[in-house]
């Protein structure tokens, strides 16, 4: 399997920076269910733990109930579909109130639906994977540049 490694020491100075990072439930289960690995949680569990604050932001509120492990301390949550540039909007501006700026955007919010295109039939094809991992990052990149 792929390995990525960090330069602990180059992430030491990022403790008061404020992060976003799209694709992270408010509530995460604990147990893992099909493809989903939590990716976007390991990303707030991170840099929460490097010392910054955190705005996490997904379409899910996650599970409730049994099992349910709420946000770490110094993260909080928003609601906000990544398909919506509205949505985006409104995240990256409550986050600057929150917090007066906005220093890493983590864009990890997406979808693993496999689509044939070039299936046999005429149905219009489902963009959705499309719209959510392409769109919605090119989106929250934008937003960053000019919210
Ligand atoms: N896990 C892998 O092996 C792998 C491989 C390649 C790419 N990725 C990408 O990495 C990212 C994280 O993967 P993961 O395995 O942690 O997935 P995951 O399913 O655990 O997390 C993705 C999160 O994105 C959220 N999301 C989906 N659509 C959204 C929308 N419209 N607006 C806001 N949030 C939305 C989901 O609710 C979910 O919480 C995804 O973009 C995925 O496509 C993962």
């Amino acid at each position: 399997m792929a390995e990525f490694k960090f330069n602990e020491e180059a992430l030491k100075n990022l403790k008061g920076k404020v992060a976003i990072v799209t694709g992270t439930p408010l509530l995460l289960s604990s147990l893992k269910v099909g493809g989903s690995s939590g990716i976007g949680r390991g990303a707030v569990e991170y840099f929460t733990s490097l010392g910054c604050e955190v705005v996490a932001a997904d379409v899910n509120e996650g599970p409730l109930g049994k099992g349910a492990l709420p946000m770490p301390q110094g993260a909080t949550f928003h609601k906000c579909n990544v398909k919506n540039w509205s949505e985006i909007v409104t995240l990256f501006r409550e986050t600057r109130k929150m917090h007066g700026k906005i220093d890493i955007v983590c864009a990890n919010a997406g979808i693993n639906d496999r689509v044939n295109f070039l299936g046999d039939d005429e149905d219009e094809p489902n963009w959705d994977v499309l719209d959510v991992n392409l769109k919605g990052v090119m989106m929250s990149i934008i937003a960053a540049s000019k919210v």
